[in-house]
């Protein structure tokens, strides 16, 4: 049967680990310029309902590092944008390709893509989730802590699809997770009754507090206030989330040596200090190239199909 990436909730922790350990096999075989075209002759179809450069950027170069082809297929060109039906598109691109990328706004636009699909489907960000982003930042992680299990993760912010995939992706590779959203502004219930449900929700913090979310962490996570589609709310959001900055006071009383993440695009001045981004920013940048071999490792996996 086929299989798809949608959410990582739908991944165990020995999946995700599984696809850390080919990403990094990838981006050795990459780095050490040895010969990698799993998906020869393989298309993967992306469709993006929202804008993009590293998700676009990543999968098509990664398709073509692997031996295959990308094709970009914007919602508004083509007939997606004049209300074919997504069950419809579904069966259409399972007769061409050999795989579907998609970006939109609702998860279960992207779950009813792989229902009708016979190819596997990769979330490439929707309101709810951001798996592929959250895979290349436990990659990044690991990378440079060299175990995931035991350390602490913190978000600050919005509960938005940052912050439920890494609450879960955290909580499944034995992370604890705390984080700090204003009232009103919480991750998702579905994420959150997940949390409540791993060894008794003892490894999870949902607070108002940021010193309280950052106290000792090892990797601190930030994201915009104001996500794709909430552009209208940037004013409302701005007077919310006053306060939840990843900044120089925050740093000092995490663990020495924390680390500091963001999906970027960053705000600066907003979620994140520029001091602060430009301290880490070589870990900020290892984040968005590890995109390209956690992407490569999921697109083998699902499409290889034998690996
Ligand atoms: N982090 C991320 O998904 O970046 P893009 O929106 O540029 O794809
Ligand atoms: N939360 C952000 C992530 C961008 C990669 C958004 O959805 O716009």
């Amino acid at each position: 049967m086929k299989k798809d990436l949608l959410k990582m909730l739908d991944l165990s922790g020995d999946d995700i680990l599984s696809i850390l350990d080919l990403a990094d096999q990838l981006k050795y075989e990459q780095q050490h310029g040895l010969p990698h075209h799993y998906l020869e002759g393989k298309t993967l179809a992306m469709i993006f309902e929202k804008n993009s450069t590293r998700t676009r950027v990543s999968f098509e170069t990664g398709m073509f590092q692997l031996g295959g082809h990308a094709l970009f297929l914007s919602g508004k060109e083509s007939q997606i944008g004049r209300g074919e039906p997504i069950q419809d598109t579904a069966r259409v691109l399972s007769r061409y390709c050999d795989g579907i990328m998609i970006r939109t706004f609702d998860q279960a636009e992207v779950e009813n893509l792989a229902k009708y699909a016979d190819i596997p489907v990769i979330n490439g960000l929707t309101d709810f989730a951001h798996p592929c982003q959250v895979l290349a930042d436990l990659m990044t992680v690991r990378e440079r802590m060299a175990h995931l299990n035991g350390l602490k993760l913190c978000f600050i912010g919005d509960g938005n699809n940052m912050a439920n995939s890494l609450i879960v992706g955290g909580l499944k590779c034995g992370m604890e997770v705390a984080v700090a959203c204003p009232e009103g502004y919480w991750p998702d219930q579905q994420v959150l009754d997940f949390a409540a449900s791993v060894q008794g929700g003892s490894r999870f913090t949902l607070t108002g507090d940021i010193f309280e979310a950052a106290k000792d962490a090892d990797v601190i996570f930030t994201d915009v206030w104001a996500s794709m589609g909430q552009e209208e709310e940037r004013a409302k959001r701005a007077v919310a989330f006053a306060g939840y900055q990843v900044n120089a006071d925050l740093m000092a009383v995490a663990h020495p040596g924390c680390m500091v993440q963001h999906c970027l695009p960053a705000h600066r001045g907003e979620e994140i200090t520029e001091e602060v981004f430009e301290q880490h920013a070589d870990e900020i940048f290892d984040e968005a190239e590890n995109r390209l071999h956690a992407q490569k490792a999921v697109m083998v996996l699902l499409m290889h199909g034998e690996i």
